[in-house]
């Protein structure tokens, strides 16, 4: 690691920590990559000034500043790919090919905040009286704070930090403690670009630390104005309740529980490829990742021989092997949930076709959990009702399109849910029945930096990414105007 990876970015310099130290390890190995000093109180509440400081400095820089800032950090981090990417994998366990997949996504949140933010513009609604106009002006809403999960270490910074800097923010972020060096590695490229574009020292910091030692000075500061958080609802309800006191504006972008509806006019080999994009992406640990699969009676032995062939195709391996397409599971604690709810399905009736229990890598760690299909689910089951975040389909059928939106939407959770079906109007109609913020129709991988990305119910409040995730990040304010005849 380089020297510069174990210490905090903070007010544009990198400076050490103070308090007990983060353990970085690699997931499949077991190898400590890093041991960071992490941040005191006192130590954060140094970052939450430098971050109000340069907020201050961030609302004075021009707009065509910030734009090229933010295209230039898009640039930059096409270039560092290998170095990102290799980052990314060693943390997270996410496979080499994938990460660098990731690194790319994060580059294009850069150039979608760049093209919003110099297409923004305020308004001047027509007035209804003669001698009045109103202004509508768009300014940066100042300090920001972001929150940000294991998996994706690259891509949450960007989709946060990107329409920050663009609407003229500044943004403290305190990556997971799992994955910190991504974030580190970034801060680098960051120091670099900001330097060369003139930006304000701090625009983009990096605290490491106990989360919530760091969350609860980082919020504490009179200048923070937002939190945008993404990671688990639980977490996310203590958060909002901080920001509660001073209302401080919140983004959150919570746990998911995503329906995978497959009806029988679906074409199957279509559903089956999608449906491999939003179960295997990184072993099935994102917020979107397809959790219940709802399959029409009638096609369902068919549809699920379809997934179990691709899924036998799949390599378990070494991330950082290029053909590796199932790395290790981020942590033991995720194993574990993932193994408990394969007991509790069994237990329950449910049946495993394929799968079910850890593949032995040799030379790695014991972190590896095979592609699963699990039979004849239940909704009253832990795979049906809480977010796996693992390589497991568990399936059940339906009868009737009712009774599939009924069961897609029987869940307190509202991020992603998909539909696969070659009928036109029941696309359209399943698509606006379902109650999710993201909806893949026929699409497997609908995630993309231009579209307004987030969650109904617990999963969270507020989008990131478009014009809305610029708009995020703005202050309404209007001038009434008397004009004189
Ligand atoms: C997430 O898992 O939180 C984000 C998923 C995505 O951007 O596709």
């Amino acid at each position: 690691m380089g020297p510069t990876m174990t210490k905090h970015y903070i007010g544009g310099a990198f400076v050490d920590g103070d308090a007990a130290a983060i353990v970085v390890r690699n997931p499949a190995t077991d190898a400590v990559l890093a041991e960071i000093p992490g941040a005191s109180a006192a130590l954060a509440a140094r970052a939450a000034e430098a971050n109000a400081q340069a907020a201050r400095g961030m609302r004075a820089f021009p707009l065509l500043k910030r734009v090229e800032l933010v295209r230039r950090l898009g640039a930059a981090i096409r270039a560092d790919v290998a170095r990102l990417s290799v980052a990314l994998m060693q943390e997270s366990g996410k496979p080499i090919a994938e990460a660098r997949t990731e690194v790319e996504y994060s580059a294009s949140f850069f150039d979608n905040a760049a093209a919003a933010a110099e297409m923004a513009s305020g308004e001047l609604p027509a007035s209804r009286v003669a001698d009045r106009r109103v202004l509508v002006l768009r300014e940066p809403i100042g300090a920001t704070v972001a929150i940000t999960p294991w998996n994706f270490p690259l891509a949450m910074i960007a989709r946060k930090l990107a329409p920050a800097l663009a609407a003229g923010c500044s943004q403290m972020v305190k990556p997971a403690e799992e994955t910190p060096l991504t974030a580190l590695l970034f801060a680098e490229i960051f120091d670099r670009v900001a330097r060369d574009c003139g930006a304000p020292a701090g625009a983009f910091g990096v605290i490491v630390g106990d989360p919530p030692t760091v969350a609860r000075e980082l919020l504490a500061h009179p200048a923070t104005r937002k939190l945008t958080f993404t990671g688990s609802t639980e977490v996310g309800r203590i958060l909002a309740a901080q920001c509660a006191p001073r209302l401080i504006k919140t983004a959150l972008e919570l746990g998911g529980n995503a329906p995978f509806v497959v009806f029988a006019d679906a074409d199957l080999d279509r559903a089956a490829d999608q449906a491999m994009l939003t179960k295997f992406r990184f072993m099935g640990q994102t917020c979107i990742s397809a959790n219940r699969f709802l399959l029409q009676k009638s096609i369902a032995q068919d549809f699920v021989e379809r997934l179990e062939s691709r899924m036998r195709a799949l390599v378990v391996g070494d991330p950082a092997s290029e053909s590796t397409r199932i790395g290790p599971l981020v942590n033991d604690a995720a194993l574990a949930k993932v193994e408990e709810h394969v007991r509790n399905a069994v237990a329950g009736g449910a049946r495993v076709r394929v799968g079910g229990s850890r593949v032995a890598v040799a030379g790695l760690s014991s972190r590896f959990f095979a592609p699963t299909i699990l039979e004849n689910c239940a909704p009253t089951m832990q795979c049906a009702c809480e977010e796996t975040f693992g390589p497991v389909v568990a399936a059940m059928t339906f009868e009737t399109e009712q009774e599939a939106i009924a069961l897609a939407n029987a869940v307190p959770f509202g991020l992603a849910g998909y539909v696969m079906t070659q009928d036109a109007d029941r696309l359209l109609r399943v698509a606006e029945a379902l109650e999710f913020g993201v909806i893949g129709a026929n699409d497997g991988a609908p995630s993309t930096a231009e579209a307004p990305f987030g969650g109904r119910k617990d999963s969270g409040l507020g989008r990131e990414g478009g014009h809305h995730g610029l708009d995020a990040y703005v202050d309404l304010k209007y001038v009434s105007l008397r004009v004189r005849a």
